[in-house]
């Protein structure tokens, strides 16, 4: 397995951090927050161009930052709306859009969507954001230049929110099992797809 040189943005939340664990076993992780030196807020993509002038010659992005908050969507307003998919949907593009020129010859991107079963009350936003995230991944994914690939993990709820929420009814998944996906879209040929925890 070659090692390859890993950015993971959102490195200290409840995904990010085992998603760094499991990298960390077999590459070089560089983690980032918008707290970390340096660090990066998706929702300023000024600050995306300054993060990959400090980290040059990465060979993959991942990233498991920006979560949009669940809210009845009629108590959100146009602006409440645009804000809350912001930096989940357009600040993980503009980051692959930056990745796409940044990263080494046959680099990867993982981003993070999202997918629950049935209804998930307050959800509407940030279903919004997950469906146009698979949707972009795999009609960009062909687009990108030099052998360069992109996925989306899609997770359902992971067992440590749930139980940081005190919610027992939806199943859960432990984020080290969500990790193994990204783990496995960045060793893998897999471009354009939409990766889950097989039920
Ligand atoms: N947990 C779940 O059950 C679940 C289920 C489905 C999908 N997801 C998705 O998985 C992703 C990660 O979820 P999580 O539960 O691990 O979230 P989390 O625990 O809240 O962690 C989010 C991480 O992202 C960073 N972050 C937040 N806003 C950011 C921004 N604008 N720019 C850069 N970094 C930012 C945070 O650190 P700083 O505050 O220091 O920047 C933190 O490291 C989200 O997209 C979420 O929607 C999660």
């Amino acid at each position: 397995m070659t090692r390859r040189k890993v950015l993971v943005v959102g490195a200290g939340g409840t995904l990010g951090r085992a998603v760094v664990a499991a990298l960390a076993e077999r590459h070089d992780v560089v983690a980032v927050s918008r707290s970390s030196d340096p660090g990066v807020d998706l929702g300023v993509p000024q600050q995306i161009d300054t993060l990959f002038d400090a980290v040059p010659d990465a060979d993959a992005v991942v990233c498991a930052a920006a979560g949009v908050q669940l809210a009845p969507f009629c108590t959100l307003n146009d602006a409440a709306l645009a804000q809350a998919l912001h930096a989940k949907l357009f600040g993980q593009i503009a980051l692959l859009r930056r990745a796409a020129s940044c990263l080494r010859d046959g680099g990867s991107v993982t981003l993070t969507g999202g997918r629950f079963d049935g209804v998930l009350p307050g959800g509407s936003a940030g279903a919004l954001a997950n469906a146009g995230l698979e949707a972009f991944v795999a009609q960009a994914a062909p687009e990108l230049p030099r052998g360069l690939r992109v996925n989306v993990v899609a997770p359902g709820w992971v067992q440590e929110t749930l139980d940081g929420l005190g919610l027992r009814g939806p199943k859960g998944t432990p984020a080290r099992e969500v990790a193994r996906l990204y783990v496995a879209a960045v060793e893998g040929a897999m471009s354009g797809q939409a990766l889950r925890v097989a039920a």
